[in-house]
């Protein structure tokens, strides 16, 4: 029998919402795993597009060129038990799209508001068929505004951008760190300040702040919210 407060939906719906390296994405996948339910990334599926995008040296500034390119594309997230790897037109894409090319232009691509179209479309379909947690900038409030749980994970600058130096130096990425807060802090800026699905908290969500706590911390607060129900 389900234990998750259920409103409207029969199906379970968790919305995470926050800035980059606020740890978001390994929250999401952890609290997936704990409740047996789907994680979606949005935040690659604008990636995938994003180094698509790149790849095909498409011109970002002309008007439809990305819509066209963001219809014609397929982009599947898969979870082979060793993580998910996502898949650019049956290309796995899964190293690539976190490169800092990728990360310097996705938020350009992502303020295109017809390519937030195709992607909120993909990912309410998504939401329709199962349980899932989903995690990215506009969900609480534009692709899962009628969610029953809703959290806001935050960091401040200096913790994120240590994170994700530390991640990038994982990868074999030389880290100029006082760039990466620079590249970090703009590409905020550009997520709060678009006109279509910009990152905010909204009123119903709880704000999680991970500068003193690690994931496990985070996870363990988001599971006693959904399942105290
Ligand atoms: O992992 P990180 O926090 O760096 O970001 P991400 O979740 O991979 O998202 C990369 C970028 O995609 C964001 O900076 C946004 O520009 C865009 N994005 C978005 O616009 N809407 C979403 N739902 C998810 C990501």
């Amino acid at each position: 029998m389900r234990t998750f407060k259920q409103t409207g939906f029969n199906t379970l719906k968790i919305a995470i919402d926050g800035p980059a390296g606020a740890g978001k994405s390994t929250v999401a996948r952890r609290i997936a795993e704990e409740l047996g339910i789907l994680y979606i990334d949005t935040g690659a599926m604008y990636r995938a597009l994003t180094w698509k995008a790149l790849q095909s040296k498409i011109n970002l500034s002309a008007p439809g060129e990305l819509h066209q390119l963001a219809r014609a594309t397929v982009i599947d997230l898969q979870d082979n038990g060793h993580g998910m790897r996502v898949y650019c037109d049956g290309q796995d894409v899964t190293t690539q799209i976190r490169s800092p090319e990728v990360s310097r232009m996705v938020s350009v691509v992502a303020a295109d508001d017809n390519v937030r179209q195709v992607m909120v479309d993909k990912q309410r379909a998504i939401a329709l068929r199962s349980d899932v947690v989903m995690d990215g900038r506009d969900i609480t409030h534009c692709v899962l505004p009628d969610a029953e749980y809703k959290f806001f994970l935050t960091a401040s600058l200096d913790v994120r951008t240590m994170r994700r130096g530390q991640e990038l130096q994982s990868q074999g990425y030389e880290v100029d760190l006082a760039r990466l807060k620079q590249e970090i802090s703009e590409r905020d800026q550009r997520d709060m300040n678009r006109k279509v699905g910009p990152l905010m908290i909204t009123p119903d969500a709880v704000v999680i702040d991970t500068s003193d706590i690690d994931c496990e911390g985070a996870v363990r607060k988001v599971l006693g919210i959904v399942r105290e129900g």
